[in-house]
């Protein structure tokens, strides 16, 4: 799929990996709409670039990828904004650690829950309502429509303790990727995950220092954390080639979470 003329949802898009992949996106040639809860940091991130001169290819929509109408709403900018939707890159997700027998007593099922409804629910409510729109649109070469690409975790394998509900929502995500895929290749629309392992993100960078860095010793090589525009590239790479489809890949340095 071309990045010129193209139109991509990133959810998540205000910040960390998302961001990075707006950037690459539209550092690409290509229009993009962020879709996150942020809108202080996503509205500013669009008019950052469109004042860069190139046009207006931004916009943002204040998006709970949980909410059918916000999801639909997202989906209606890039079409009534852009003239279609021809990609969307799921980022939207939350880590909420908690043991299932805490010092408190059980986890809260809410806690689990809401872990769960974000991360894979939240992606397949954006995938449901992208599709439609996409499906709409003319093929272009090999007769490609679409491309979807979510955001796993390593923790959909190796989860750590306090983990269960994490591991279990990225799990999802990663089960789910094939199925839709075969679904979906009848419309000419790709899917595709990414499973990152530790990534320097807003997230990351509120841990003391000496965390950062004991977490990065745990990466054989490279032995630092990923930088996000490294996530954004693969993105991007798996946008540009068509072959990809129906698979998640680890980006994540050789990284085995242990137990914790
Ligand atoms: N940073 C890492 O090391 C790492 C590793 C593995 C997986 N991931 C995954 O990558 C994705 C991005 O993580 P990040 O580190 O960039 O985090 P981040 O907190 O920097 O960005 C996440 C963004 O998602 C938005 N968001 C949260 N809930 C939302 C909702 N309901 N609807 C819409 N937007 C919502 C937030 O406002 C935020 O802008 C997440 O799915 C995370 O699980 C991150």
């Amino acid at each position: 799929m071309k990045f010129q003329d193209n139109t991509f949802i990133v959810t998540g898009g205000a910040s960390g990996l998302g961001e990075a992949t707006v950037r690459e996106l539209h550092g690409a040639g290509a229009r993009v709409v962020i879709a996150d809860l942020n809108a202080e940091r996503g509205e500013a991130l669009a008019s950052e670039l469109n004042e860069n001169g190139s046009g207006e290819r931004a916009a943002f929509q204040r998006t709970d990828v949980t909410r059918e109408d916000d999801a639909q709403a997202a989906v209606d900018l890039a079409v009534s904004h852009f003239g279609g939707l021809q990609g969307l890159i799921n980022c939207a997700g939350i880590g909420d650690p908690a043991k299932v027998l805490g010092r408190q007593g059980p986890q809260p099922l809410a806690t689990f829950s809401r872990v769960v409804q974000i991360n894979l629910i939240g992606t397949f409510n954006m995938i449901r309502l992208a599709t439609a729109a996409m499906a709409e649109g003319e093929p272009q070469a090999d007769g490609e429509r679409g491309v979807i690409v979510n955001t796993a975790s390593v923790a959909a394998y190796d989860g750590q303790i306090g983990q269960a509900g994490y591991a279990a929502s990225k799990g999802g995500i990663v089960s789910m990727t094939l199925p839709v895929a075969r679904e979906l290749a009848r419309h000419g629309i790709r899917v595709m995950t990414i499973a990152p392992g530790l990534f320097m993100t807003p997230l990351m960078e509120t841990l003391p220092e000496e965390v950062q860095q004991s977490l990065a010793e745990s990466i054989p090589f490279p032995h630092r954390l990923g930088r996000p525009d490294e996530f954004a590239r693969l993105a991007c790479q798996i946008v540009d080639n068509a072959m990809m489809n129906g698979e998640t890949i680890r980006l994540d340095g050789a990284l085995r979470m242990a137990p914790r």
